[in-house]
């Protein structure tokens, strides 16, 4: 499968090179970055070629399937594109922060008839989450009741902006405890402390998100974007019969010269390199026809924003908010 990577920053450099290194049955054969010296450097290598426009790399007949890894406002756009053109294509979460912009890619890919959208919430293909619903669907602790997420960042790439916490970060949890719980989020509310020392005015860092789902789980977020010390996932589900706990699934424990302590990862990278992995290999086999599980759909980017969104109004109202969700098309339904 010869595949076309847009946007050659951090997780697009990272998955043109997984996909040339280590994912079987995929060659990366062109990118596009409007950073030409990142663009040549990624063609480079790759040993792939760089286009001038996105158009040319969407359209080349060398082409096959697409990876979008640019900024968050213009997955819509390009997404659209790569629909227009029947291309198979791998959207970076979030599928688009605005609630419009991902029904409209939901609503072009209905009348299309196919699902050629996937969406990269990766925490669905890392070995830790798979555990622990396997446990849940196992039946081993009985009801989920209670999910404790939290999600931190070392600092915010993008400066603090709550909202941008919601639709960029805090996303990948919307995402993961629908799929984990095999439940939707109905409605969400937002607290917070008093701000720490680097928050900007008017926003708020650490918060806590809590939904309750459509069967009356709670899923409780803690999205801290400036925490300092590293990057840290970790989710504990509370069941009604047990306690599944999913601390960081990539530390060890290492006692040595009278301490007993883990090493942290400083970014997302560190922790989730095996799950990008999986994902991209499932996506190529799925596209390939291999019989493997395929990823997060565009409704499931759509529900994640819809979501995102509901938070951004309940942390902005201090108010507890309904998610109002539309009809969900024919295609999505199983
Ligand atoms: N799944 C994950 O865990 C994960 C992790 C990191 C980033 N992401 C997502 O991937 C996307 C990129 O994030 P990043 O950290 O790599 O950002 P980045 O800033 O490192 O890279 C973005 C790249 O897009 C390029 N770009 C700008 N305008 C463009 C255009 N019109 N067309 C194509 N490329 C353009 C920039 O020059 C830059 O090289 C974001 O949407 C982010 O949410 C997802």
């Amino acid at each position: 499968m010869r595949i076309g990577v847009i946007g050659t920053g951090n997780i697009g450099l990272a998955h043109a090179r997984s996909l040339a290194r280590e994912v079987a049955g995929a060659a990366v054969t062109a990118v596009f970055d409007p950073d030409r010296d990142r663009a040549d450097e990624a063609a480079r290598t790759i040993d792939a070629r760089a286009c001038t426009q996105v158009r040319e790399l969407i359209e080349a007949d060398d082409v096959d399937a697409i990876i979008i890894a640019s900024p968050d406002d213009l997955h819509a756009e390009q997404a659209l594109a790569c629909l227009q053109a029947c291309k198979p294509t791998l959207v970076e979460k979030p599928l688009a922060p605005a609630v419009d912009d991902a029904l409209a890619l939901v609503q072009a890919e209905a009348r299309l008839g196919r699902r050629l959208l996937t969406v990269g919430f990766m925490r669905r293909f890392d070995p830790g989450y798979s555990a622990l619903k396997a446990q849940l669907v196992a039946g081993l602790v009985g009801q989920a009741l209670i999910v404790r997420n939290v999600h931190r960042n070392r600092s915010a790439p993008y400066g603090l902006l709550s909202e941008r916490t919601m639709t960029n970060m805090a996303i990948h949890e919307m995402d993961v405890n629908r799929w984990l719980l095999d439940d939707e989020l109905a409605s969400v509310q937002v607290i917070a402390p008093r701000p720490g020392p680097d928050t900007p005015a008017g926003q708020f860092d650490p918060m806590l998100i809590i939904f309750r789902t459509a069967s009356g789980t709670l899923v409780e977020i803690e999205a801290f974007v400036n925490a300092h010390y590293g990057y840290e996932v970790t989710c504990q589900v509370v069941a009604s019969r047990g306690v599944l706990d999913m601390s960081d699934g990539a530390f060890i424990t290492r006692t040595a010269a009278a301490l007993r302590g883990q090493d942290i990862p400083e970014q997302w990278l560190g922790r989730f390199g095996d799950a990008y992995r999986r994902e991209l290999q499932a996506w190529v086999d799925a596209i390939r026809g291999l019989p493997d599980p395929v990823g997060a759909t565009a409704w499931d980017g759509l529900a994640a924003t819809l979501a995102a969104q509901a938070a951004a109004e309940a942390l902005r109202s201090g108010t507890e908010v309904d998610l109002d969700s539309p009809t969900r098309p024919a295609l999505y339904q199983d």
